[in-house]
This record gives C-alpha cells, sequence and structure tokens, in this order.
C-alpha cells in the first residue's frame, strides 16, 4: 500500500464541513492520470460490464445498439483489477478520513463518460436520492476528471450549503421510467457554482449536496473517475419514501435480473426461466 502524499488544511475541512463541497487542484500525478485514462477508454469501448447491468447509459433508455449519451460503468475495478492500485484511491481514503473521520471506507466507485460534442448533461440531483430510504448516511463522492475539466466539458457545479436539506423530491430523467438517471424536481435557489479543475484533481461533495454537470460541448471526452467513501450506515427511526425509485423499469435492472438467473443456473441446472414482467 502506497503512502499518501496529501492531506487537507484545516481551512479546507472547514470548507467542506461548511459549503457541503470542496475542490483540489491535484489528487494524483500527471503519469497516474495517463495510466488511468488507458484503462478507463479500454473498458468504455468494451462496454466492460454490460451483460450484468453493470455499464448503461444514464441518460437515455439504453437499448441495444443506440449511442448512449452518457455511458456509465459501475465499479470498473471488476473489469480492470489493476485499478485496485494507485496513489488516487490512496490519497482519496486519506481525505476522506479526515472529511468524515477514521472509520470511513470505500463504499463504492464509478465512472462517467461524456462524450466529446454529443455527451448529455447529468441534471441536478441528490446522490442519496438513488440509495435506500430506510439508511442513514454520511458519505462523500470524490470526482476525479481524467482531462482537464471545463465548464463547456461538462465539469461539476454545486449548490453551496445544500447539503444541509433533507432528499427533496426527484423524477427519473424526462420522466421516462426506462431511464437511470434522476433529477430533482426543484432546484434550490442557493448560489450555484461551478467548479472546473485540472486532470487529476478532484471534487469531493456530500451524498446531499445538489450537483449537475452540463452537457460536453469540447472536442474532448469528458472522464469522471468517481470513488465513494463513508461511515457506516444506521437504520433511520424515521421512515422516508422515496416514490421515484418505484417508477423505474429500467433495461439496466432487466439485464442484472437476466445475469443473476443464470448465476442461479449454474447452480441449479433445473431452475425455470422467469419471464421479464416481474422485473421490479
Ligand atoms: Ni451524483
Amino acid at each position: 500500500m502506497q503512502t499518501p502524499t496529501i492531506a487537507l488544511a484545516q481551512a479546507q475541512i472547514d470548507f467542506y464541513q461548511q459549503e457541503g463541497y470542496l475542490t483540489l487542484p491535484a489528487i494524483t500525478t500527471p503519469a497516474e492520470v495517463t495510466w488511468l485514462r488507458a484503462i478507463y477508454d479500454r473498458l468504455f469501448a468494451a462496454q466492460a460490464g454490460r451483460a450484468e447491468g453493470n455499464q448503461f447509459d444514464l441518460a437515455g433508455a439504453d437499448e441495444e445498439g443506440q449511442v448512449a449519451t452518457l455511458p456509465q460503468i459501475l465499479n470498473p475495478k471488476k473489469y480492470a483489477p489493476e485499478l485496485a492500485e494507485g496513489l488516487f484511491r490512496v490519497n482519496a481514503l486519506a481525505i476522506a478520513r479526515q472529511l468524515l473521520g477514521p472509520e470511513a471506507q470505500a463504499g463504492g466507485e464509478h465512472a462517467i463518460l461524456k462524450p466529446a460534442r454529443y455527451g448529455a448533461p447529468t441534471p441536478w440531483h441528490q446522490d442519496e436520492a438513488y440509495w435506500s430510504p430506510d439508511l442513514h448516511y454520511n458519505s462523500i463522492s470524490i470526482w476525479i476528471p481524467l482531462q482537464e475539466a471545463t465548464v463547456q466539458g461538462g465539469c461539476m457545479q454545486f449548490v453551496s450549503k445544500s447539503y444541509a436539506s433533507e432528499v427533496q423530491p426527484h423524477h427519473p430523467i424526462n420522466n421516462d421510467p426506462r431511464i437511470h438517471g434522476l433529477e430533482a424536481d426543484h432546484i434550490p435557489a442557493e448560489q450555484i457554482v461551478p467548479c472546473p479543475i485540472p486532470a487529476g484533481g478532484a471534487t469531493i461533495h456530500h451524498c446531499r449536496t445538489f450537483h449537475y454537470a452540463g452537457p460536453n460541448l469540447s472536442d474532448e471526452p469528458r472522464r469522471a473517475y468517481i470513488l465513494i467513501f463513508a461511515l457506516p450506515t444506521a437504520m433511520r427511526s424515521e421512515k422516508r419514501i422515496f416514490p421515484w425509485q418505484a417508477l423505474q423499469q429500467t433495461a439496466r435492472m432487466a439485464r442484472q435480473k437476466e445475469a443473476a438467473f443464470s448465476l442461479l443456473q449454474k447452480v441449479s441446472p433445473n431452475l425455470k426461466h422467469t419471464p421479464l414482467s416481474g422485473m421490479n
């Protein structure tokens, strides 16, 4: 395990506690960015994880043969185990422990690609809107661009101090239940802060911070690698209901179910195939 090469100053920790986000000019080296970018492009070219529902279009109906405008891969290191190493990861964990405390653990990761010139916007949302309404979360996402992230190319934008609010109502993008991506019904009125950063820098946001990334109008793909860190979750005493989650019927969920079924069939070959109608 490498030694972290980064430590936040108290002023940066205070800024995060107050605003619910933070930007860093460098979380890794240019050489590591080049290495990561080669792996990243290979995984997206191969649509790694598609058959098991881990690769899909966040912003579209995700039908086979359609061009994805916001392709995403969940858990990329499953398809490129070398990603388990790296300074970016070591530094990210060190930062997470400074912001959340020593109990913070890695809690998942994903890659979101905005293709050059037609990459779709990521609408305003809170990450926690995707998660279980039954649990209490305290987590951060560390968003690392593998090229310069500009406003024109779709860098991150945050609503300052918005993490202090509860999860607000969301709906699937375009109100289309086939679409995985969520959009908040209303954007809070506080100040919006675009956060352009260099390649290998990072933005950090709390799981309830409102955020957005514009369309990619630039000539270069916008590659972002995102690491999530979290404190242990706890059951909530007060129940929440996230009705938007029940609406969704995505092709990704169908593939995920299909893959789980084939896995089960390997263990119990006599299992009969269930039709996809009972997808939810
Ligand atoms: Ni998000």
